[in-house]
């Protein structure tokens, strides 16, 4: 018989019973269904709300199923339905009378509200640790790179030369901006449900406060509606996630585009790059092209979860179900890719000279040549119209502005002198931009310094 069977006359159909089923994907929650278990029984022997003796037998045959099921020894049955009834059930097996009081004062809505936040903040610690080694990989890249001058793009066109360091630490700013929202989103997965009961509370004095600094939450829950029936937390680290594959879909297009022969800025290491089965010279960017992929899969786990949640009543509803499979995936993917990510970008080999080289292709110190004009005194917008013309006049003579003869120059401007040719060097270009946030080695030095401060202090 089903743990709520009296009210029935007759057994759920078996096709009821595989579809309502959750044990299936909700099994990997044992551990919080068994450490909530363990900090509600003890709360309910110290009010005694049961018995203490049986509190404590209640609290031993938990750890020991624990212990059973990660040495593998027990196996989930599908018509207990989901992991709160199959360890209730366990648990009744081998106590009896004492098992069967544990679910007093609670109810398997606010059980599955506590286990899966409580299993949401471990996978968020775990997150954290990721985005913290993906960090200081960028860092110590940047640190051996800081003059390694290669072309900034807007357009996917020519702009302006920055360095690799540079460009690297624009990613480190959106990998820390993604540690901070998932510090923020662990602040309002940290809230303790239990006490909320089906929805309405319940009538013996349990302790809340106990449970909550027991299992090491740092609040708990304010209303019992809301505490069974809230899923924003799962909402939002799903939206975070997504902005986190956001980020590392870019860099990966990025280095896509990189590893191609028309770019050949960096090559991946042969361990994190395949073959073709036909073209025998090919050595493909897979992984990259995975996590690109892969970040569609995270998206369409925060769409499922809010259309999921947003025409549901107060409060619970069995729908709910269904945040369990699209959270943790979005989660599993984050979890597969940042590590083989870190690590294809901590072993692929730069090549300083193709960026270099196209760092000097496209014009790039153009807007450096302008400049030039500024700080003789000219305009800005005539100082753009004359390089716009003088690269026209380039374009036609098929040279950069660095091949230019001074005579060339003075033809479109009489200001021009010698020392436009030391002013446009890339050297030049990236060391000039020296305000916070540059390119150039001081600014970006300190963007470092501030990025390995952050990683040393950062905690949930
Ligand atoms: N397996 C259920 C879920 O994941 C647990 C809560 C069931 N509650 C209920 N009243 N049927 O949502």
């Amino acid at each position: 018989m089903k743990l709520w069977g009296g009210r029935f006359q007759k057994e759920t159909d078996k096709q009821v019973d595989d579809f309502n089923s959750s044990i299936r994907f909700d099994a990997r929650m044992y551990r919080e269904d068994i450490t909530g278990s363990i900090a509600h029984a003890k709360m309910l022997g110290k009010q005694n709300i049961i018995d203490p003796a049986e509190a404590d037998l209640i609290v031993k045959t938990l750890g020991e199923i624990l212990e059973d099921i990660e040495a593998g020894k027990v196996e989930f049955l599908v018509d207990a339905e989901d992991i709160h009834m199959n360890v209730e059930k366990l648990l009744t097996d081998r106590i009896g009378a004492a098992g069967k009081r544990l679910h007093t004062g609670r109810s398997r809505n606010d059980q599955v509200a506590l286990d899966i936040r409580m299993y949401l903040m471990a996978k968020e610690e775990e997150i954290t640790e990721h985005l913290l080694t993906l960090l200081r990989t960028l860092t110590t890249l940047s640190r051996a790179h800081m003059d390694t001058i290669m072309p900034g793009y807007t357009h996917l066109q020519k702009a302006q030369p920055i360095t690799f360091a540079h460009h690297l630490m624009a990613y480190a700013q959106m990998f820390m901006r993604d540690a901070n929202r998932i510090a923020d989103c662990y602040g309002r997965t940290s809230v303790m449900p239990l006490g909320s009961g089906a929805l309405a509370g319940t009538t013996y004095p349990l302790d809340r406060a106990f449970v909550q600094e027991t299992l090491g939450f740092s609040q708990i829950t304010d209303n019992s509606l809301d505490g069974v029936s809230d899923r924003d937390f799962a909402l939002e680290l799903a939206a975070d996630l997504s902005i986190l594959m956001v980020h590392l879909s870019r860099f990966c297009e990025e280095l896509i585009l990189w590893s191609s022969h028309e770019f050949s800025f960096v090559e991946m290491d042969d361990a994190y790059s395949t073959g073709s089965s036909i073209m025998p010279q090919k050595k493909n960017p897979d992984v990259a092209e995975l996590i690109r992929g892969k970040s569609g899969r995270v998206f369409g786990d925060l769409m499922g979860l809010l259309t999921m949640m947003k025409g549901l009543p107060l409060a619970y509803n069995k729908d709910m179900q269904e945040d369990k499979e699209q959270i943790f995936d979005a989660v599993d993917t984050v979890l597969l890719c940042l590590p083989v990510f870190n690590n294809m970008i901590a072993t692929m080999k730069i090549r300083k000279d193709a960026m270099y080289q196209g760092a000097g292709g496209g014009f790039t110190n153009a807007t450096d040549a302008a400049d030039y004009l500024v700080k003789k005194g000219l305009p800005f917008r005539e100082a753009h119209e004359i390089l716009g013309k003088l690269v026209f006049y380039c374009i036609g003579k098929n040279c950069t502005l660095d091949a230019l003869a001074l005579a060339e120059y003075k033809q479109f401007s009489p200001v021009f002198d010698e020392d436009v040719f030391a002013a446009i060097r890339l050297e030049a270009c990236v060391a000039e931009r020296s305000l916070p946030g540059g390119p150039a080695e001081k600014a970006v030095l300190s963007s470092i310094e501030k990025c390995e401060r952050f990683t040393e202090s950062f905690s949930l």
